[in-house]
């Protein structure tokens, strides 16, 4: 059994007074000590001012165009050198990583921490959600910073001040609810003023985040001209407002309901015509949790004909099924609920043979993690359980394990569609997202021939329940470098709040190039205006 709500609640209060002693940035040897406090099996680990020199010694260093045996070499929190046979001196921390592969650490782009959402707040805050991460082997994350009443400007603000604690580098995705002047200006002074690169656009929740088409295009345009990435959760939510009120006419009032009431084709319906708005607009788009084989589907056929459309599936969705949803036992039943919901067996594999055929270009998880004490705000109405999952942990573990170790990936593709492709579209490579001399110093061992376990009861985040409760695997993350310190070790995490940087991602990345080209060409096809000549009488 993981933590009650009583011990978390304890576990906020002394993570907190911790948190208030050693808020102050990293300072000359001070001692960072997470153990009893909800991290695991950790020991205090000790942080000094100067970051640590290392040497990762024989090891085979993937990227994702190539991978070879050679030594990588870490200073000042940057990848100073990787070649052969490195010497270095002995202040040096040396870490024998023979006969493992070492990765850029996992970049996940779609998180929730600190979310409010449905009446309540995910469990995992900046500092937790990244503590787990970072046991998981994932060093960056994107998370979705939701307005405040509208104002981008004051979402900006609550998500930096939640992001305070962080204790690995970080970036923003915004959201975008309602639309008028000053969202588009303020759009503007995201792109240009706070490193925020990409914009999303709820096409479900309806009554809270949905927008309509109209606000949609608006949205679409202004991304385009700022060379800013448009992204869309992908549900008809209109049609599930329908589905919801005839599955409680039913009287299915369970967590089963939720997953009956917003199926597939909603999902494909929402992705295909936000597609086609995209290229209406002749903007890159990129789709989030990509749950089913309808919009996996409209996502290829709009690839083939050469729109740039990027789908992004979760580990959930590519890995679990909905049958948990008809589980006897709510709290079971009801930690599966997320939207769009996991969908019946069939769409998982399907999702991963696009992922591997490229169809698909990266993961994330959408970890949005609520515990069951919330999860029952809906024990009467599925419309009230809070939708959201775990995945930040497990990601980097999970994806090995199903799509390298069963041979449907190579290696170099797992560096790609866990860190490199993410870094490449939210344009940080290859500051992020490679082993290569000048990136940051994010970086994982990974021994194939170890295995990994995962439940609620050991993992790093504060729920109470895992989805993945009970799944293991083949190939471990030994070892954890996040900005040239080494965070995890063999079981230990050692993490410092505050120590996590915001990393400012700028606009224009790869999607946009030649665009314009495009747009001209979409122009002199238009043959238009067409002069006529005044009638003479
Ligand atoms: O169930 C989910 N996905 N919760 C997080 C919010 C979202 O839609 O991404
Ligand atoms: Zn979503
Ligand atoms: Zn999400």
């Amino acid at each position: 059994m993981g933590p009650t709500l009583i011990t978390q609640i304890i576990i906020y209060f002394t993570s907190f007074v911790v948190q208030l002693s050693i808020f102050s940035p990293v300072s000359v040897s001070s001692q960072f000590c997470e153990a009893g406090i909800g991290y695991g099996d950790s020991e205090c680990g000790v942080l000094s001012s100067s970051m640590s020199k290392i040497l990762i010694k024989g090891g085979t260093v993937v990227n994702a165009h190539h991978q070879e045996i050679a030594d990588v070499y870490v200073q000042d929190g940057i990848i100073v050198a990787v070649k052969p046979n490195i010497k270095v001196d002995d202040d040096v921390i040396v870490l024998d990583a023979t006969g493992k592969f070492v990765m850029p650490g996992g970049i996940d782009p779609h998180t929730h921490l600190a979310f409010d959402f449905m009446s309540t707040q995910t469990v995992d805050d900046f500092f937790s959600g990244q503590a787990a991460a970072l046991a998981g082997g994932t060093t960056m994350h994107i998370d979705f910073v939701i307005p405040v009443n509208g104002s981008l400007s004051a979402g900006y603000e609550a998500y930096t001040e939640k992001a305070k604690n962080a204790c690995m580098d970080y970036g923003f995705h915004m959201a975008i609810t309602k639309w008028d002047e000053i969202v588009s200006r303020e759009m503007e002074i995201m792109v240009k003023e706070k490193g925020i690169n990409s914009f999303k656009f709820f096409l479900a929740y309806k009554g809270s985040l949905m927008i309509n088409d109209e606000l949609l295009l608006e949205g679409f345009k202004k991304c385009k001209s700022l060379g800013a990435l448009a992204m869309v959760h992908a549900e008809n939510g209109d049609a599930v407002f329908e589905g919801q009120k005839r599955m409680i006419e039913l009287g299915i009032t369970g967590p089963e309901g939720h997953a009956l009431s917003r199926p597939a084709v909603l999902e494909g319906e929402a992705t295909g015509r936000a597609i086609r708005l995209a290229g209406f607009v002749n903007t890159p788009l990129y789709v989030v949790h990509v749950m089913s084989i309808d919009a996996m589907e409209e996502i290829a056929k709009a690839r083939k004909s050469g729109q740039r459309v990027v789908g992004e599936p979760v580990v959930s969705g590519l890995l679990l099924d909905d049958s948990g949803l008809w589980d006897p036992d709510f709290t079971t039943a009801a930690k599966f609920v997320m939207s769009p919901p996991l969908r019946p067996s069939g769409h998982g594999k399907a999702l991963q043979a696009a992922l591997s055929t490229g169809v698909l270009q990266l993961v994330g998880t959408d970890h949005c993690r609520f515990n069951s004490t919330q999860k029952a705000l809906g024990i009467d109405d599925f419309r009230k359980i809070p939708n959201g999952v775990n995945g930040i942990e497990e990601r980097m573990h999970l994806l090995w394990d199903t799509m390298v170790e069963s041979g449907q990936i190579s290696v170099t593709d797992y560096v790609r569609l866990t860190s490199t492709e993410c870094a490449r579209i939210f344009n940080i490579y290859p500051r992020k997202g490679a082993i290569l001399a000048g990136s940051d110093a994010d970086i994982i061992i990974l021994n194939p021939n170890s295995s990994f376990e995962i439940s609620a009861s050991s993992d790093h985040s504060r729920s109470d329940t895992n989805v993945f409760e009970g799944r293991g695997g083949k190939g471990k993350v030994e070892v954890t470098i996040a900005g040239g310190r080494v965070v995890w070790e063999n079981g230990d995490l050692t993490v410092a709040p505050g120590s996590g940087k915001y990393i400012d991602m700028p606009p224009f990345s790869y999607l946009f190039n030649g665009i314009d080209k495009e747009y001209a060409k979409y122009l002199s096809s238009l043959q238009a205006p067409v002069k006529r000549f005044k009638a003479t009488t």
